[in-house]
């Protein structure tokens, strides 16, 4: 298994750019024209969409119309926002987003993209029924260029358009991370926009980054960033690379697992912060089903540092609080392993893991050990359907044949105390210390959460249950921490 080390030098990084470049030059670089539309959420998936597209270099203005119609007869025209460009760099064309909001749930919209002149043709898309606990999505794992950016994208992008002829009522889509070869290849980039756009301009992707979208010198997966719009719910500083989005009966946890890499050069602060963020963010959903996406296996089945750590930091919170599925990319195979807790096969209560491969770079073994069904050198996808207390996930080739079919149940979350709901909040904004605060009578300066408490008084975050008490031992309520969340979001705004 090969894991990138860091790489500071610019010498390295002008190396790989020059390799990325003998993997295949992508002719139809630049846009001409409002195109490469990516369909997303940033917000309720039942009320609204958004909207990233890229338009020709120079352009100042963009906009998006949409309707019910479908010759977008009394379109609505909103105005949409040019994306910051993280990177730097030269992005082959302007990018702008739009989010569209009060949207009618269980509808079909037709839109169209553009400058105000010239417009992409119309395209639909469908919003969430309000809750629904009867859905299908898709999981894609690493797609990646082995040839040249053209064949390798076209291929994967048949792979789209099969998973979603066979597969209509696909809500959206989960893609592993890895998804280019090089990060820093905007050729790259633009090959993935022109093949993913013809499906993924219907229903919307959602990503996680991998190693492959790396290499920046801030160890961010800048052109990453530039590309997608993304929930920016996570942790400070790590917006995009951590998110989470609810649909239906389903929370999907969305994490950076190559922070363990030591890229970013994180202190063992910043990455207890993020760890403390995941926790809570778990802790804050009652979800039927909680899966994670996430780039590097915590269950690595081949050798790889990056996943021992994810699994060191992460695994005790997900078990906890009620993980049904990780899926998971990074070692080229299509792998399902038995559901596991802390590590040893448990059927009863364990987390399953599911490894997917939709590109064609193959490895040719992997550690079996505790695998339900292992497939080698096979371009796959997963569809997974969310029926009433069943989680179902099947694995297709491009060809429609079902490789693989497991069917899961929920797993239960363990509660939290007011207290420790708290802490978890404190902990994931770098346990910030703050004097002179009045105590609740019930949260004795010795308490271990008595700083945590302390700070989210301050801020207005918590105000007790009257009396100058806080009844930090009591199991907190969904409706308080909403009410935690709602405060918190809003002294951060
Ligand atoms: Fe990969
Ligand atoms: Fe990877």
């Amino acid at each position: 298994m090969k894991t990138r080390t860091i790489n500071l030098s610019r010498l390295a990084v002008t190396i790989i750019i020059i390799l990325a470049f003998a993997l295949g030059a992508y002719p139809a670089l630049a846009v001409t024209s409002p195109s490469r539309v990516l369909l997303s959420w940033t917000g309720d998936p039942a009320t609204t969409i958004t909207i990233t597209y890229v338009d020709a270099d120079g352009t100042t203005e963009g906009f998006v119309r949409y309707s019910t119609d479908s010759a977008l007869a009394d379109a609505t025209e909103v105005r949409a926002t040019a994306v910051p460009n993280k990177s730097a760099m030269d992005n082959d064309g302007a990018r702008f987003t739009a989010t569209l909001t009060n949207l009618t749930p269980a509808t079909t919209y037709w839109y169209s993209v553009g400058n105000g002149d010239t417009w992409s043709a119309a395209q639909s898309f469908t919003t969430a029924e309000t809750s629904p606990d009867n859905f299908s999505f898709a999981f894609f794992g690493d797609i990646q260029v082995t040839q040249s950016a053209a064949t390798d994208f076209a291929a994967w992008g048949k792979l789209a358009e099969a998973a979603y002829a066979k597969n209509p009522g696909i809500a959206f889509a989960l893609q592993a991370g890895d998804i280019v070869e090089s990060g820093i290849t905007t050729e790259h980039w633009a090959a993935f926009l022109d093949n993913a756009s013809p499906v993924f301009s219907k229903i919307p992707f959602l990503p996680t980054n991998g190693n492959h979208e790396s290499n920046f010198l801030s160890g961010k997966p800048e052109l990453y960033l530039d590309t997608f719009t993304l929930p920016t719910n996570g942790p400070r500083g790590f917006e995009e690379e951590f998110y989470s989005v609810d649909y239906g009966s389903a929370h999907i946890l969305v994490v950076n697992s190559w922070v363990f890499s030591g890229e970013q050069r994180l202190t063992a602060a910043q990455l207890d912060a993020l760890d403390a963020w995941v926790a809570f963010d778990l802790a804050s959903s009652d979800a039927k089903f909680k899966i994670v996406l996430t780039h590097v296996p915590l269950y690595p089945v081949h050798s790889d540092n990056t996943g021992v750590s994810a699994r060191e930091h992460w695994i005790d919170t997900f078990q906890k609080y009620g993980v049904t599925l990780m899926l998971v990319g990074h070692q080229h195979v299509y792998s399902r392993l038995s559901p596991l807790t802390n590590g040893a096969p448990d059927y009863e209560d364990g987390i399953t893991q599911i490894m997917g491969n939709s590109g064609l770079k193959f490895y040719d073994s992997a550690d079996e050990t505790y695998a339900e069904r292992t497939i080698y050198n096979v371009s796959n996808y997963q569809v997974l359907t969310v029926d009433g207390d069943e989680l179902i996930v099947q694995t297709f080739d491009i060809d429609g044949n079902e490789l693989d079919y497991v069917a899961l149940t929920p797993r239960a979350s363990e509660s939290v105390t007011r207290a420790e709901y708290v802490d978890m909040l404190w902990r994931s904004v770098g346990s910030p210390v703050v004097e002179g605060v009045e105590r609740f009578t019930d949260v004795p300066q010795n308490s271990p959460y008595a700083a945590a408490i302390a700070w989210a008084r301050s801020a207005g975050i918590v105000v007790g249950v009257g009396g100058n008490r806080f009844n930090p031992n009591s199991k907190i309520l969904p409706k308080h921490m909403n009410l935690i969340l709602d405060r918190y979001n809003a002294v951060m705004a």
